[in-house]
């Protein structure tokens, strides 16, 4: 069979979260359950050159403001789809933010991929046309609304929360504009607290909901969690599911590292430690921590400020990796200042850098007050780089707590704590270093966790099954 996937952000291409690493390794994981995927983006300013070694397939006159081109062709091994609308894409900075913060019409940008991508998959193009239409978060979440209303052409339709934090709100006034029938302008249909939310009508209109792990497609139908669209989610509880992200084993490999090791082999790891510290002037007796993460509130980094010391005192040290919210980037820097030889900061985005952390670290941090998936205690899992979780969304779904009788049976893979607070992670640290001055426990968490499997193979069977039933 066959996939459109449309997205804001896909791997290599261009990268603000995991949302981005997941489009990018869907297409290859799913090749072996023979469905091809082919993925829809924008033609950011920052991809324009690629657009001469491509065919354009299709033109939209009327855009938004302007004239729609979509060019095909293989980029970094993906079947790529680039829109390309200059008047919507063509701009200075992030897929969503220029210097001066969001783009005031980021609505009707994505309105215009979800348009387009819509189009594509009721009329199929150049000789193409999928099954299925995949929609990813709020940037496409208008796509199975236009199926829906505009005609479909036997496509079926599935979007995937990433982040429900992001719900494309728009006024009411913009129904017009945004093509969506006035008649559907109630709280059953579009309307969203008076307003409109693509988000909102993609959850509506699709014909399956999946969001990335089990644990937070239950959550999302509660109040602390749904943001507002738990009752929406819940009133299709029937066609919602949980499918867990993988990694991409490949690019995220220990015998990958400066010093390559595996579960069999552990040694290389205390060279890349030693690499680690040595790079940041670091040297730390207990356990060394990492955190690799965009700095915002629903990652519970202001929490570390009051764990943190504590933690070092008792002999930890830490390395964070990171950009966003000013204040946080300022207490991160506190941090360092206040530990020196202990804790170090990166404010900035830093693919290398983050590599060498995770083969380097012993523990990686995720404080998270909500976590649809995560990929980095993925990562952390499968460097034996000892994930310290709070026990929320997917960090409960693959993480298994040191308890004793986990510890017993050899299941632990890693620290879980909750409530999320600043004194449930104090604890789960000091939990984290007495693990780590027995060095035959430790040694037997580290190989729990790097035998976990974490790749794509499950989770891409589940998505192959749910677009079967879905085109059946
Ligand atoms: P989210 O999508 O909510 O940001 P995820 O854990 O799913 O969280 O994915 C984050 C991705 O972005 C991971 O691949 C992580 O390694 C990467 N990442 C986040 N911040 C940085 C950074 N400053 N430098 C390098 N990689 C980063
Ligand atoms: C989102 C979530 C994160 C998830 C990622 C990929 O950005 O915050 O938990 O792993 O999407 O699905």
């Amino acid at each position: 069979g066959r996939v459109l996937s449309v997205a804001s952000e896909c791997v290599p291409l261009v990268k603000t979260g995991g949302l981005a690493d997941v489009v990018g390794a869907l297409p290859a994981a799913l090749t072996g359950q023979g469905w091809e995927m082919r993925v829809l983006l924008p033609a950011y300013k920052s991809l324009r050159g690629r657009l001469k070694a491509m065919t354009p397939v299709l033109e939209e006159p009327e855009l938004w403001g302007g004239t729609g081109r979509v060019f095909h062709g293989q980029l970094d091994g993906l079947s790529v789809y680039l829109l390309d609308a200059a008047h919507l894409f063509d701009r200075d900075g992030g897929p969503y933010a220029g210097h001066g913060g969001d783009w005031a019409d980021n609505v009707q940008r994505f309105a215009a991929l979800s348009w387009v991508a819509a189009r594509m998959a009721r009329e199929g193009v150049a000789g193409w046309k999928p099954d299925v239409l995949h929609a990813h978060d709020w940037q496409a979440g208008l796509a199975p609304a236009y199926l829906r209303y505009h005609g479909a052409g036997g496509v079926t339709s599935v979007l995937t929360i990433h982040n429900i934090a992001f719900q494309g709100w728009a006024p009411a006034s913009a129904l017009t504009d945004l093509r969506l029938p006035a008649a559907e302008f109630h709280p059953g249909a579009l309307e969203y607290y008076g307003n409109l939310s693509t988000l909102k009508a993609g959850l509506v209109t699709a014909d399956r909901i999946t969001t990335v792990s089990p644990n937070y497609a239950a959550e999302l139908m509660r109040p602390e969690f749904g943001m507002g669209l738990q009752g929406v989610i819940a009133a299709r509880a029937g066609v919602v599911s949980g499918i867990l992200n993988g990694v991409d084993e490949a690019l995220w490999s220990p015998e990958a590292a400066a010093h390559p090791y595996s579960v069999g082999k552990l040694k290389g790891k205390a060279l890349n430690r030693a690499a680690l510290c040595a790079e940041f002037g670091l040297e730390v007796p207990g356990p060394l921590a990492i955190l690799v993460s965009r700095l915002t509130d629903q990652k519970g980094i202001d929490l570390l400020p009051a764990a943190i010391p504590g933690f070092v005192a008792a002999g930890g040290g830490l390395v964070v990796l990171g950009s966003g919210d000013a204040g946080l980037e300022a207490a991160m820097r506190g941090l360092a200042v206040a530990h020196p030889g202990r804790v170090a900061v990166r404010i900035g985005y830093d693919e290398a850098l983050s590599h060498r952390m995770f083969a380097g670290g012993d523990a990686v941090l995720v404080p998270s007050r909500f976590e649809p998936c995560g990929l980095t205690q993925m990562y952390g899992l499968r460097f034996g780089t000892v994930p310290v979780v709070s026990s929320v969304g997917g960090l409960a779904d693959t993480v298994i707590n040191v308890s004793p009788a986990a510890l017993a049976s050899g299941a632990a893979t890693g620290v879980v704590f909750q409530p999320v607070d600043a004194l449930a992670l104090a604890q789960a640290l000091a939990r984290l270093g007495a693990l780590y001055r027995d060095a035959k426990v430790w040694t037997s968490v580290q190989k729990a966790a790097m035998r976990q499997p974490v790749g794509w193979q499950g989770s891409a069977a589940a998505y192959a099954g749910l677009y079967a039933g879905m085109a059946g």
